[in-house]
């Protein structure tokens, strides 16, 4: 006789449904989405098969389908003309900017639907790094939070639910935050991309935004993939500042990371499944090697069950026809 006899409890689908210990919902999904300048504009990314750079009519037309399938919320990245682009990063505060154009648009039209939008000077510069500059190549810690400061309450009027500052500058969370309540803006909440580590699998999302950088690497302010104990002080220090959520970024070589935080932090905790992460699975799938739809749905499901509340990727479209209610 044999007591225990886990399978059991996988002998057919309603019992693996019962004794499931994880879901993975449209609810639990972030989009993110690339805005370009223009109408009924649709660029193809190299790196990211099946993500586009989409003008606003797309995106509208993009966001609506997804928040009526339950998706509820999507993350905007702007795509900026290099002629706009300065050392400074001045477009970012531009008063009509495309991202500004972007959310009033969105909120008008799809009002129930939560605006994530990034706080960082990448997308704007010309040297392609989150902050301003010194003659040797640094990125200046404060000069780089006011700047940063001042985008959260642009963005913050035009229609964003959550500043999400990716930048990685010491003290930025209590920054915006003061700044934010100054300027009368209270429910706007702040996602702090926490322990963002120096990857190198931000490379497709820096082809798709035209950030890659001109020289050098983001060391000096995003963390080494060596580090445990750096991201959870991190995540306390921005508990401190008056962050609303966390995030760990890249999320499936971070699992460790997210649960540890989960654990040590009692905030919603999110996790970006980044763009390498994304291409690397696509790539295996054109070549015939894996079968991408399934793994993405797997890999959004470990991030899940590592402590995750909710996650953004690339795969949400390919993985929603996974997440429907099916018959036994
Ligand atoms: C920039 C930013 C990056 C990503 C999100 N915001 C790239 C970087 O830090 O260089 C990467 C996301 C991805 O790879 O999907 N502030």
């Amino acid at each position: 006789m044999l007591l225990a006899r886990p399978r059991r409890n996988r002998k057919s689908s309603a019992i693996r449904h019962l004794v499931e210990e994880n879901v993975l919902r449209a609810a639990d999904l972030v989009m993110p989405f690339f805005v370009i300048e223009g109408e009924n504009k649709q660029e193809e990314i190299k790196s990211l098969p099946g993500v586009f750079r989409l003008s606003l009519d797309l995106i509208l037309k993009e966001a609506e389908k997804l928040h009526r399938q339950g998706i509820p919320s999507i993350a905007l990245f702007p795509v900026i003309d290099s002629k706009y682009k300065d050392e400074q990063g001045t477009a970012a505060l531009h008063e009509d900017g495309l991202i500004v154009r972007v959310l009033q648009t969105l909120k008008q039209e799809i009002p129930s639907l939560c605006l994530i939008t990034d706080i960082a000077l990448d997308p704007f510069t010309s040297h392609g790094y989150d902050g301003v500059i010194d003659q040797r190549g640094y990125v200046m810690n404060d000069a780089t939070v006011e700047i940063l400061c001042q985008m959260a309450c642009l963005f913050g009027t035009a229609g964003a639910d959550i500043v999400a500052p990716s930048d990685m500058m010491d003290g930025r969370i209590g920054a915006i935050r003061r700044q934010l309540d100054i300027e009368g803006q209270q429910e706007v909440g702040i996602l702090s991309y926490t322990a963002k580590y120096a990857s190198t699998l931000y490379s497709p999302f820096r082809e798709a935004v035209g950030s890659t950088l001109k020289f050098g690497d983001k060391k000096t302010y995003q963390m080494n993939p060596a580090n445990t104990r750096e991201a959870i002080r991190q995540a306390v220090l921005d508990a401190e500042q008056g962050a609303d959520i966390l995030m760990v970024k890249p999320a499936l070589y971070y699992l460790d990371i997210i649960a540890k935080i989960k654990e040590k932090v009692h905030l919603p905790l999110c996790a970006y499944h980044v763009s390498g992460e994304y291409a690397m699975v696509m790539a295996a799938h054109a070549n015939g090697w894996l079968d991408g739809p399934e793994v993405l749905h797997e890999a959004l499901l470990s991030i899940k069950r590592a402590g995750a509340d909710f996650i953004f990727s690339y795969a949400v479209p390919k993985i929603l026809p996974f997440l429907e209610l099916k018959p036994f």
